[in-house]
């Protein structure tokens, strides 16, 4: 038998590979990927041993989410179409990653997933594998098997021995990490429908969110948080920290039509308190302590990192030399950040930092301005003399 390593979630669709793999001469390893979704891995660990896999691990990669992948986004100020904080997409490398090793300890022929043919995920996921281990075999089931509708597939799950959840199916699709959580399908497919408040869990409703506005504080060192109100904290802990408190302001929502790499436009929901607010208290601090040539060629930066991202190539070369640049653009990223919370707002109300450039003697309009104003006039005489007429 040919042993082969899955990324297994424990949903049906991962389920059903099992015994569908089995019939066709494959020995299953299943991993599973602790990244924050908050199921009872136990009872995912055990299900993949039901369904027929051989042997199955489970691997707490919170903590590697955070400093690994989602802080250098952050650094890189990604945002995919301005929007998204990429939160899923961060989770599939790092995933496949550990995958490749288990594959490798386990001395496995192939790599498995559950995606289907028509996501980014399936991208994410076989890129990593092709570029690590580039002569193994990679399985795609869902791309390629017989079933036609889920119900189907429940039948095949029941007919195999799989456990099949009695607990309805959400008629969403849900990808959740500490990072962020995405919502898509069902009636969200019409893009005019608004979404109804039950798809949401990490944010409350901002119409229910408190009535008196909250504050927060983060600290940066060289581009990373490291303290929310003065309390220092490590990467994970603080991102959960954020989550609840911007969370509970109803901060972190979007509702966008994105494009995904294989040409569909798709309407997708995020939640993401943490990205929300770090997003803008990093730039915040930026904006204090750099240049302006450098916050400028920076923003060309951030879109093709998030592109990057977004499409799979997190483990190539270019990506890796912006998160260089992106070490170097942060020397000086240190301070804090005061952001004001108000029923799904989040803006920013104050930032300090040691190395500000912002001098109040230069911009004052009161006493004590520094800024020599009668240099102006032979300045403006020079910047316009490209575009006049000369004889
Ligand atoms: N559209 C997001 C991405 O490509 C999330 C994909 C998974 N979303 C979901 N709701 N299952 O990164």
């Amino acid at each position: 038998m040919k042993k082969v390593v899955l990324a297994y979630s424990g949903g049906l669709d991962t389920s059903c590979i099992i015994p569908w793999l089995k019939d066709r001469g494959y020995e299953i390893i299943a991993v599973i990927g602790d990244v924050g979704q908050g199921d009872d891995f136990d009872k995912v660990k055990a299900k993949a041993i039901k369904s027929g896999a051989a042997k199955a691990y489970c691997l707490n990669l919170q903590q590697e989410l955070i400093e690994e992948y989602a802080i250098p986004a952050l650094k890189a100020g990604a945002l995919y179409e301005g929007k998204y904080n990429l939160a899923c997409a961060l989770s599939r490398p790092l995933i496949a990653y550990h995958q490749v090793q288990i594959a490798r300890k386990e001395k496995a022929e192939g790599l498995v997933h559950g995606c289907t043919g028509k996501g980014n995920d399936q991208v994410r996921f076989e890129v990593t594998y092709r570029l690590m281990e580039p002569k193994m075999e990679v399985i795609a089931p869902v791309r390629i098997w017989e079933f036609k509708s889920r119900d189907e597939e429940i039948d095949y799950a029941k007919s195999k021995g799989v456990p099949v959840s009695a607990t309805k199916k959400s008629p969403y699709s849900i990808d959740t990490n500490v990072y962020g959580r995405a919502i898509e399908s069902g009636l969200l497919e019409d893009p005019m429908v608004e979404p109804p408040q039950d798809v949401f869990t990490m944010t409350v409703n901002p119409e229910k969110a408190p009535n008196k506005p909250g504050y927060v504080e983060i600290d940066f060192i060289k581009g990373v948080p490291v303290a929310v109100d003065g309390e220092k904290l490590k990467p994970l802990p603080l991102v959960l920290k954020l989550n609840e408190i911007a969370g509970r302001h109803g901060v972190g929502r979007v509702d966008m039509i994105e494009n995904r790499l294989v040409g569909i436009k798709s309407r997708e929901l995020y939640e993401n308190p943490a990205g929300t607010v770090l997003h803008l208290g990093i730039r915040e601090i930026e904006s204090l302590v750099l240049d302006r040539d450098s916050l400028r060629f920076k923003e060309i930066l951030s879109q093709k990192y998030a592109e990057l991202t977004y499409n799979g190539l997190w483990w190539t070369p270019l990506k890796a030399q912006m998160d260089a640049f992106f070490n170097e653009y942060h020397k000086n990223t240190s301070g804090t950040v005061r952001i004001k919370l108000y029923k799904g707002h989040a803006m920013v109300v104050g930032r300090r930092s040691p190395y500000s450039r912002y001098s109040e003697k230069m911009a004052t309009y009161g006493k004590g301005d520094k800024f020599d104003q009668s240099l102006a006039e032979g300045f403006i005489k020079l910047w316009t003399v490209p575009f006049q007429r000369h004889q």
